[in-house]
């Protein structure tokens, strides 16, 4: 099997390029940054995927910056629905499988209870437009898709909310940090074991595909503290006491009922990751 990895240089594309290297026998893989193939170049595109000929495509790549993206629509559109479309076309020539990564950001964070995968898209920000935009590219080229919504990112290879929280918690004794957003981290190495798992099967759909356990940004800031053995005390604050340039929806809760029904197994739980990012980075 040969499997084209785009943003290798990523947290989550670096994970899923690692974990095919290590399955070694049978998989032959090569992994793509923004130098060796832009997504906003089409042409470009075609011609990478052609030239490889891949039989799966982990697409990992996106525009991420979620506050830059309110005043980069053009670029956020480009990369995120335009690129992803230009990635569909491409398998659809080849007749390759598709991996598209997505987002809880295609919800509007409503209410408290998790979505379900076709539950109603109402993305509250630029970047989950245009990642849902990515996604309804995928869903009307192809048939031979799994399209995976994560949340709460965190992997070696880049810059997450667990790095930001270490190096200010070592720097002051007091931070403030919002309470009463609620999610579920996913540490991109566990995620990318599923989706080399996935890749193998013929069990194509959305799936949401976090660790397991809810918590907040200042739980979730306070657990990172303890395990670090750093003393920075967490004091919760509400939302509208944190202007950001992009609004985060609230609700970020996301049923796993079809990664169940397939029977693919759920990701660790989210303290059980962090234990073992934390060791991988050095931080324990
Ligand atoms: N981070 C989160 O919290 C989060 C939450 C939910 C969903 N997701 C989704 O999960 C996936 C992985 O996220 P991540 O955190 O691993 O991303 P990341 O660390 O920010 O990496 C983004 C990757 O996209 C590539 N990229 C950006 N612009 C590109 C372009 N024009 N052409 C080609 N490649 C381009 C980058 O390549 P260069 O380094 O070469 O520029 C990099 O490899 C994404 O689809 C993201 O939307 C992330």
């Amino acid at each position: 099997m040969k499997v084209l990895v785009t943003g290798v240089t990523g947290q989550l594309g670096y994970d899923v390029a690692a974990e095919l290297a290590r399955r070694g026998r049978g998989i032959e893989h090569s992994g793509v940054g923004s130098k060796d193939m832009d997504l906003t170049d089409a042409k470009q595109v075609e011609e990478v995927v052609h030239a490889y000929h891949p039989d799966v495509i982990v697409h990992c790549a996106a525009y991420t910056a979620v506050d830059k993206a309110e005043d980069e629509s053009d670029v956020c559109m480009a990369v995120n629905a335009d690129g992803t479309l230009a990635i569909a076309k491409a398998a659809k020539d080849i007749d390759a499988k598709m991996v598209y990564i997505s987002t809880d950001y295609v919800f509007g964070g409503e209410g408290n209870l998790p979505f379900e995968v076709d539950a109603e898209k109402f993305p509250v920000n630029i970047y989950g437009m245009t990642k849902l935009f990515g996604e309804q590219a995928v869903q009307m080229l192809l048939r031979k898709y799994f399209i995976i919504r994560i949340s709460w990112v965190f992997g070696k290879n880049g810059n997450n909310f667990i790095k930001t929280m270490l190096r200010l918690g070592k720097e002051r004794k007091k931070l403030n940090v919002v309470a009463d957003q609620w999610g579920s981290p996913t540490y991109t190495a566990d995620l990318a074991l599923l989706i080399c798992d996935m890749i193998e099967t013929e069990k194509y759909g959305v799936y949401h595909a976090t660790n397991e356990g809810v918590t907040c940004w200042a739980d979730f800031a306070a657990v990172i503290f303890k395990e670090a053995e750093i003393s920075c005390e967490v004091h919760p604050i509400p939302t509208e006491a944190y202007p950001t340039r992009a609004q985060r929806p609230k609700n970020s809760r996301l049923s796993k009922k079809s990664l169940d029904a397939a029977g693919f197994h759920r990701l660790p739980d989210w303290r059980d990751a962090l234990k073992r990012y934390l060791m991988e980075i050095g931080e324990k």
